[in-house]
């Protein structure tokens, strides 16, 4: 398999490239994704994967802040991976998992993010922990709400020696945005 790799930081791709890739995106995940699940990932770092200049597979990395026992967390917010429908199966999503991580690793002490119910086993089975404890966000006000919804499944990839930092006895925040706040 010959495909091409392109990191685009935040602000590098063209709106034609955003569309494209919205619009792969919108169609991996169907009717269930709203505007605003593709709005949080726009900002952030996208990993773009081509074969022949066509668009087969998608994620971004945001920047966001998860809080932990009191401590902030520079996280990798992971959002709209995506393979191509017709593509899905071939390894692709492995790829641009690597290179996700990659960044990860390289700009963030944590990664997170919040998987549909298919792909659950597919992050376990790269490392990532499902987030069992309780789920809170800080609000613009100052407060801090609980978050639970029954459709969440969070999973966080800590980095080397961190994992056991992490115990589902206290919740895990997060910062606040609009829309789905996980
Ligand atoms: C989930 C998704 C990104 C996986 O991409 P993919 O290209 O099909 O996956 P790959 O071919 O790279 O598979 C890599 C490995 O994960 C496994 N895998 C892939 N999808 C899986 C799934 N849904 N559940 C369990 N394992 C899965 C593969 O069997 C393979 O295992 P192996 O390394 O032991 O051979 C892709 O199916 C997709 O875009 N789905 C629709 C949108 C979506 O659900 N995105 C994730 C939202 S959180």
């Amino acid at each position: 398999m010959v495909i091409d790799v392109m990191i685009a930081e935040p602000g590098e791709l063209t709106q034609q490239d955003l569309a494209s890739a919205e619009a792969l995106v919108r169609a991996a995940f169907g009717d269930s994704f709203r505007t605003h699940d593709w709005l949080h990932g726009v900002d952030g770092v996208h990993v773009l994967i081509t074969e022949d200049d066509a668009l087969l597979a998608h994620a971004s990395v945001v920047t966001r802040t998860l809080r932990y026992d009191g401590e902030a967390f520079a996280t990798g917010y992971v959002e709209s991976v995506a393979v191509r429908s017709d593509q899905q199966g071939r390894g692709l999503g492995r790829v641009v998992m690597d290179h996700t991580e990659s960044i990860i690793r390289a700009q963030h002490q944590l990664g997170a993010l919040n998987a549909v119910e298919s792909a659950a086993p597919f992050y376990a089975a790269r490392g990532w922990m499902l987030w069992t404890g309780h789920t809170q966000a800080d609000t613009p006000d100052g407060a801090v709400i609980d978050t639970y919804h029954p459709d969440d499944r969070i999973f966080v990839l800590s980095m080397a020696n961190g994992a056991q930092r992490f115990s589902a006895s206290l919740p895990l925040i997060c910062d606040w945005r609009v829309g789905d706040l996980w």
